[in-house]
């Protein structure tokens, strides 16, 4: 086999290869584009290559294709990194439950995390709701509340907590369902519920204990503890702040030379980020990998590209595609860069 940096030159003039800041370094290294889950996807509308290769887990590439041009192939190097989260809302019980909550007459907006499938956002999109991701989960959140009586927040019940708490809302007004007869005990929505959420979580995240952040706290008392918002409630409002993968590496980057920083997310970009910064001493909160986003390695990728005219790219069937583009691109309009 032909090494990755002679694949990528045979390709070059018609090839994207883009990567989640949760990759290996020996991925990262590669990539025309590194960036968080909103910063891909916007990504993906302004690319011109013929071949878009997307290193991440499937719902990213999903995400490409439905937003890719119809004469773009995206490719994901490995089909099997799925995320654990996405796997927690199949869509016949989330069409179940929203058709109960909606048995009031209630207007319900679902508003799905980025971290789900292609078939979850078409049934959001459908529905008249919207994509968010985590550097935009609290102007979508305020952008579905204008839309009807109240929301739906799937699959990731930490950061539609998080989200609800940090725009204000009382912890009255927000509800975590119960699905676990099938969705039979969730009842028609009750005028005093502004968000539903869905009790799904991602499994790397959720490792990070409140325990966690008392230990750095005890250990490092100087320390600034910054924290990705798929963790519990309990440890991101015992942190000093949390965000995106883009906002930890912006707070990074503009620590103080000689502070302490901790970082609760995924292990690839603490540690990158510690390398990059050795002035800062940055350490994790506590050391949690996502076992799927690691699938994709230099021999995945090379193999990928070696292959690259007869593979078969990511595909969504066109109705699923239609629907699911308007829930994301109701997102890129609510959440349009101002100089655009
Ligand atoms: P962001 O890059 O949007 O912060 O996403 C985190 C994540 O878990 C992606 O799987
Ligand atoms: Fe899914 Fe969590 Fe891994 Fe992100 S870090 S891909 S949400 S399991």
């Amino acid at each position: 086999m032909t090494s990755l940096a002679q694949q990528i030159a045979r390709h070059q003039h018609r090839l994207a290869i883009l990567a989640h800041h949760y990759q290996a370094d020996a991925i990262v290294e590669h990539a025309h584009f590194v960036g968080d889950s909103l910063e891909l996807a916007r990504q993906v509308t302004e690319l011109a290559a013929e071949h878009i290769v997307f290193c991440g887990v499937h719902f990213m590439a999903e995400s490409a294709a439905i937003l890719a041009r119809p004469e773009q192939k995206v490719h994901a190097p490995v089909l099997q990194a799925g995320c654990v989260m996405a796997n927690m809302a199949p869509a016949p019980l989330v069409e179940a439950v929203l058709a109960r909550l909606t048995r009031s007459g209630a207007r319900v907006i679902p508003l799905t995390y980025v971290n789900s499938s292609a078939a979850i956002k078409a049934v959001v999109g459908r529905a008249g709701g919207a994509v968010c991701t985590s550097a935009n989960a609290q102007r979508m959140l305020q952008w579905a509340l204008e839309q009807g009586d109240c929301v739906l927040f799937l699959p990731d019940a930490n950061l539609g907590a998080n989200t609800a708490r940090a725009i204000g809302l009382p912890q009255t007004s927000i509800e975590r369902l119960d699905i676990c007869a099938g969705g039979l005990h969730v009842p028609a929505a009750q005028a005093d519920v502004r968000v539903y959420l869905w009790p799904g979580c991602c499994a790397v995240h959720h490792k990070i204990r409140l325990e966690d952040i008392q230990a750095v706290r005890a250990k490092f008392p100087q320390a600034r503890i910054l924290v990705h918002p798929e963790c519990r409630p309990e440890v991101v409002a015992a942190a000093d702040g949390a965000g995106s993968t883009s906002y930890l590496i912006r707070e990074a980057a503009q620590t103080p030379a000689g502070s302490t920083l901790a970082i609760g997310t995924e292990d690839n970009l603490v540690a990158r980020l510690a390398r990059r910064h050795p002035e800062v001493r940055i350490l994790p909160v506590r050391r949690v990998l996502c076992s799927n986003m690691a699938k994709t390695d230099v021999h995945a990728l090379t193999a990928k590209l070696q292959e690259l005219d007869t593979a078969q790219p990511v595909r969504v069937d066109a109705a699923t595609a239609a629907a699911a583009r308007l829930a994301l691109e109701r997102m890129l309009t609510a959440c349009a860069p101002p100089n655009r």
